[in-house]
């Protein structure tokens, strides 16, 4: 519904929740700008987010660059694999994504896993145009589109960076430090909260798609043969799990179910990705997402990203109750195994293990062969290196191969075959104190623009409920019901009148509350009817009204944005009295 839709927009940038950037110079798709509600909204999304994803698990965060090296996005398979697919219309020059004009106009959900010439002749197949002149793209190319912003470090082009796609990478390629502020122990966790950077083709609904979002990303690094999560805590949560993979048996509808039977059951792959679903569950609770419009959803084997072996996203319905649905991707939870850390550690020069000690030395038995190979003669050529090595791993691979008396080796599809008796093959005992394991990685995802417009959309609310207040206006309210930790202000402060000295006494009463540390806001102008709707507007969940009765007996009312309820209290219990309200 647009309706619904444009309301939230419009509020959005009336009270200064979030506007499209450089509105003056025309504005600039894919670029929001917070406002001063806004901006604190975020900021109180991303400290609650903290203290469940960072201080409750007792994991670490840190705040990496936000440009990096091309070498680093080689590694991790950005440069080559982190495409969408673009049409180009002849006629008017404007590029579409391919899947987006399939999705748009077929039955077809979720083109994007489709190949690339599949799509070219979807398009052909269905008579697809140009959503911007509606010239007919049969025949056209659908190209890859890297959606990373290229830069260059210095001057010149000889060090090319890149904007982080992903918080993610920051976290990985600092791991041999990281390692280390962990003691060298897993399991543990590194968490960002920053700015990722995706230059995609056709930004659209606000802050849904945006070229530069803000990601709230947590790394869990974990041995996949001991480390076990904490599924007891979690195991009793109710989640709404949807299944393309499970469509015979459930006709495609999600399926409701605790954290537990879906581990158990093996609908959710990764017991560490279920834990995780039953820990964001109760969190996207907490933070106003209706969770009567709120799914896990599985991604299919096409869709996952390049690194990903298994991958939930948590996935919110934005739409007003009673339209179509409009589902979008908040948060995903993939099971990123050990791809980052091996590619890493194939890349760049340090160790991106962690050496896991026994509990006791163990003795093993190795075998080698001679590592000076001035055995191999002249016949060996220039190859003489590369025998030697190929024996060496022979000899750790299949110690057989040396029991005749001669031992034959494969270098780049030539044989090489040496005398056994020359390569000083033996077998010694050794004492080993541990191994070198690469953790895998469980991620939990969040994308902050898409949750504060969820928590927005979810909150956005028209009742009446302030017909019976005191100035006697009878319009229906638009009210914000936003939980008091992620309100912009806490708390607003009116003087009944502004003079008599109620004016001065509100001031006092007001930065009596900020110096208890509440976001507060004052407001002397206009009738107290219109002073509340102005906060319920923008979320406050208690305005404080001084009158004369609080110039004689040191009272205030206090008035609760969702009941309208208003109750009297004294002037020296009044921070008390918010903070137990905000706390619940
Ligand atoms: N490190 C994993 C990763 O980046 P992702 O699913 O590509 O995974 C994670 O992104 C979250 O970031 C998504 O669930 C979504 O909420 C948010 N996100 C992704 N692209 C976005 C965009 N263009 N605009 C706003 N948010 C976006």
């Amino acid at each position: 519904d647009d309706t619904a839709t444009d309301r939230l927009t419009e509020l959005a940038k009336r009270r200064g929740f979030f506007f499209q950037s450089s509105e003056a110079y025309g504005g600039v798709s894919g670029f929001y700008v917070y406002g001063p509600e806004g901006a604190t909204l975020k900021e109180n999304l991303e400290d609650a987010w903290r203290d469940r994803f960072v201080r409750r698990e007792g994991h670490m965060e840190i705040e990496a660059p936000n440009v990096m090296p091309e070498p680093v996005f080689e590694a991790s398979g950005h440069l080559d694999g982190f495409d969408d697919m673009i049409v180009e219309c002849p006629e008017c020059g404007a590029s579409h994504r391919a899947d987006h004009i399939v999705e748009d106009n077929t039955d077809i959900e979720e083109a994007e896993s489709i190949a690339i010439d599949d799509i070219e002749d979807i398009i052909a197949e269905n008579d697809l145009v140009c959503p911007s002149c509606g010239t007919d793209l049969a025949g056209e190319p659908v190209d890859d589109f890297n959606l990373m912003f290229e830069t260059n470090i210095g001057p010149g082009s000889s060090s090319p960076g890149y904007l982080r796609p992903e918080t993610a990478q920051g976290i990985f390629v600092e791991f041999p430090r990281l390692k280390e502020y962990a003691r060298g122990q897993l399991p543990f966790g590194v968490a960002q909260v920053g700015a990722a950077y995706r230059n995609e083709i056709s930004p659209r609904k606000g802050l849904v798609r945006l070229r530069e979002f803000a990601q709230a990303e947590l790394e869990h690094f974990v041995d996949p043969e001991a480390d076990e999560p904490d599924l007891e805590s979690v195991e009793d949560v109710a989640v709404t799990l949807y299944s393309e993979a499970r469509q015979d048996d459930d006709g495609g509808e999600p399926v409701e179910m605790t954290v537990g039977e879906a581990v158990e059951e093996g609908i959710v792959g990764s017991a560490w990705v279920g834990y995780y679903l039953g820990v964001a569950q109760g969190w996207y609770e907490r933070i106003g997402i209706d969770m009567d419009r709120f799914r896990f959803r599985q991604h299919r084997s096409g869709e996952l990203a390049h690194y990903a072996a298994d991958c939930w996203d948590a996935e919110a319905d934005t739409s007003p109750p009673g339209a179509d649905p409009d589902w979008i991707e908040i948060t995903g939870f993939a099971y990123r195994g050990d791809y980052d850390l091996t590619k890493h550690g194939e890349y760049a020069d340090d160790d991106f293990t962690i050496f896991k000690q026994y509990d006791d030395p163990i003795t093993v038995e190795r075998a080698t062969v001679d590592p000076d190979m001035s055995y191999l003669g002249p016949e060996f050529g220039g190859d003489a290196g590369a025998v030697a090595d190929a024996l060496e791993a022979l000899a750790e691979r299949d110690r057989s191969a040396f029991e005749g008396d001669d031992v034959t080796v494969d270098v780049d599809g030539e044989e090489y075959t040496v005398p056994v008796e020359k390569t000083g093959f033996a077998v010694e005992e050794v004492t080993e104190a541990g191994e070198h394991v690469t953790p895998h990685v469980v991620e939990p995802s969040f994308g902050v623009d898409r949750l504060v417009y969820t928590v927005l959309a979810h909150s956005l609310t028209q009742d009446d409920a302030g017909e019976s207040e005191a100035d006697g206006d009878d319009e229906e309210r638009t009210v914000l019901t936003l939980p008091p930790e992620l309100a912009p202000t806490t708390v607003a402060v009116f003087p009944l009148m502004d003079k008599d000295g109620l004016g001065e006494r509100a001031g006092e009463i007001a930065e009596r509350l900020r110096r208890a540390g509440f976001e507060v806001a004052e407001d002397a102008s206009g009738s107290i009817g219109r002073r509340y709707r102005r906060q319920d507007e923008v979320g406050t969940p208690y305005c404080v009204t001084v009158d004369y009765d609080t110039l004689d007996d040191d009272t205030v009312t206090i008035r609760d944005r969702d009941t309208t309820a208003q109750a009297r209290v004294p002037v020296d219990d009044l921070p008390g009295v918010v903070a137990d309200l905000r706390a619940g």
